[in-house]
């Protein structure tokens, strides 16, 4: 196993991913930043400096279970403090799976200003994959917004309450393209929309004719549930969040932010012409342009227009054939790792959106969630008790009095930042169960991202769960183990883990919003197994007493 080392510069600069010019966070100049190419096994060693002059930052990354080393995960307020302007901060762990990962910030929204980027682990020498392909790439889909997330996240905590809407447009691998004309401000300086700007020329994909390729596609929306497709070509699904699929064949892939799939396409059409590859939204009523790239038969020219008018994708309130595709997605046949028959503790999680004291906000089981100013990974460890609220948040809600097809008031939720504490070493499950949003006949899609762990997913339902039938359904032959779900609108999902790695534990939605509302959770497990906390983590909330020399 070898050592990896980035050196990282985190900055603010005006970039035009999607031919608007805006302040976005680049990573050594770049959004994406690079991506991290390593070894199952290897050693990455990330320096980070924060030069975004007033702003903290934390990257978080993402699908990397950090065995034996919680305080690298990065997320700010659970596992560290922030990062502050002018400090460098070193993150170490080791990506012991091969597979496809991604990082991205994890310090207030900051993730949708553009810090986001592709981890890529290959197997050790020698060893080969269950299926075979010629080239590899890393393609990042991600939806695109022109307010700052300053704006954004003032609106969404204020009264009245602004939502921050439907993204202006849609990024693959970065890149977008802003229909510049629909800007009607006379304010804008000249050039503040470009749409000759090379920065936003469409990502384009070159492919070799008769050859396959393998595509690790992740999703990085702020909000949007997307379809991907590629013009004419089938996609075979092998890989989902780091595990290996059994495989199936797809026109469209239905992706949900947290993400990551890999797919294999041959490039077996007729090599005279280029095709398009699009991103649309599902899911919400569509308000953004399909998101454009071009996927390039060598020796075409590479920004050659493909001579069809690209797909809109499906209906995008369709939930069936996104359903359909969660179904699909089992365990190789050779790679099942099969989960323990029974659970040791379930906790049932309910979806809702609530108005706390005027505020508008998402909660679980009436409870939504608050980060604490000292992060609970030092607070455990150092036994800071009066940090957070000590009294756990319940394990279910009123299963036979809710009604999750109505539109609810929810009027006696609260706000609170406390935790899940399971014993160590058990057997966990989880039951998601979606509700109506505030707004009649209206139930969203919610992708739950769980740090520190791969679960496997017993099932998906419509409808309201039921706790004595439905767990008689579940998957307990060939699960996939993901690190991220989706909750159908109006239905469940329920996942299996192991409470095995000692630490603190974000999960929560990945829509930036959503969390930043309170959609979210934290489990503690094995607290007294965690090593000696770096003095790095330290600094903010209580622990400064805690920096010892
Ligand atoms: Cu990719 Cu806590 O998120
Ligand atoms: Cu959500």
């Amino acid at each position: 196993a070898r050592i990896r080392r980035y050196k990282w510069e985190v900055k603010y600069e005006y970039k035009s991913p999607d031919c608007f010019k805006k302040l976005v966070i680049t990573i050594n100049g770049r959004t994406p930043g690079p991506t991290i190419l390593a070894q199952q096994g290897d050693t990455v060693i990330v320096e980070l400096k924060n030069s975004l002059l007033t702003e903290n930052v934390a990257i978080h990354w993402h699908g990397i279970r950090q065995i034996g080393t919680p305080w690298s995960d990065g997320t700010e307020g659970v596992t560290q403090c922030p990062i502050l302007p002018g400090d460098t901060f070193k993150y170490q762990f080791v990506v012991d799976r091969p597979g496809t990962y991604m990082y991205h910030a994890h310090y207030g929204m900051q993730r949708e200003a553009g810090l986001y980027g592709s981890i890529r682990v290959s197997l050790p020498d020698g060893e080969s994959e269950p299926f075979s392909y010629d080239y590899d790439r890393s393609i990042i889909l991600n939806d695109w917004y022109h307010k700052s997330t300053y704006e954004q996240a003032t609106g969404l905590s204020s009264i009245p309450f602004v939502w921050v809407g439907e993204p202006q447009s849609l990024l693959i691998q970065g890149k977008g393209k802003f229909n510049c004309s629909r800007l009607t401000s006379p304010s804008l300086e000249p050039g503040a929309c470009n749409a000759t700007n090379p920065e936003c020329s469409p990502y384009v994909l070159t492919v070799i004719p008769g050859k396959t390729y393998r595509l690790r596609i992740g999703s990085l929306t702020a909000l949007s549930a997307l379809n991907f497709e590629i013009e004419g070509h089938n996609m075979t699904v092998v890989e989902a969040d780091g595990h290996y699929v059994e495989p199936f064949v797809v026109k469209n892939l239905f992706i949900y932010s947290g993400e990551t799939y890999s797919v294999l396409v041959k490039a077996d059409q007729d090599p005279s012409r280029n095709y398009w590859a699009t991103t649309n939204v599902v899911s919400r009523p569509p308000n953004t342009t399909t998101g454009l790239a071009i996927f390039n038969y060598y020796p075409n020219h590479r920004l050659r227009s493909p001579p069809t008018v690209p797909t809109t994708g499906p209906i995008w309130n369709d939930t069936a054939p996104r359903f359909a595709q969660s179904v699909a997605i089992k365990a190789h046949r050779d790679f099942i790792h099969t989960p323990p028959p029974t659970s040791d503790r379930t906790i049932v999680l309910l979806n809702t959106q609530n108005e706390i004291n005027g505020f508008r906000r998402w909660s679980v089981n009436n409870v939504s969630f608050n980060l604490p100013h000292t992060p609970y990974l030092i607070a455990l460890k150092e036994r800071l008790n009066h940090v957070f609220d000590q009294t756990p948040p319940p394990n279910g809600y009123d299963f036979m009095n809710y009604d999750i097809y109505s539109k609810a008031p929810n009027a006696n939720a609260t706000a609170s930042n406390s935790i899940y504490r399971l014993d160590f070493n058990t057997t966990v499950d989880v039951i998601l169960q979606n509700a109506n949003t505030m707004t009649a006949s209206n139930s969203e899609t919610h992708p739950w991202h769980l740090h520190g762990h791969d679960f496997w997913v017993l099932g998906y339902g419509m409808g309201k769960f039921d706790m004595y039938n439905d767990p008689k359904k579940y998957n307990l032959v060939n699960p996939i183990m993901k690190n991220t779900v989706p909750v159908h609108p109006y239905g469940w999902t329920a996942f299996r883990f192991r409470s095995d790695n000692p630490g603190t534990w974000a999960f929560h939605c990945h829509i930036e919003s959503h969390f930043y509302m309170g959609m979210g959770v934290v489990f503690e497990e094995g607290i007294e197994k965690v090593g000696k906390l770096p003095n790095s983590i330290m600094g903010c909330g209580e622990t400064k007493g805690f920096r010892r020399p």
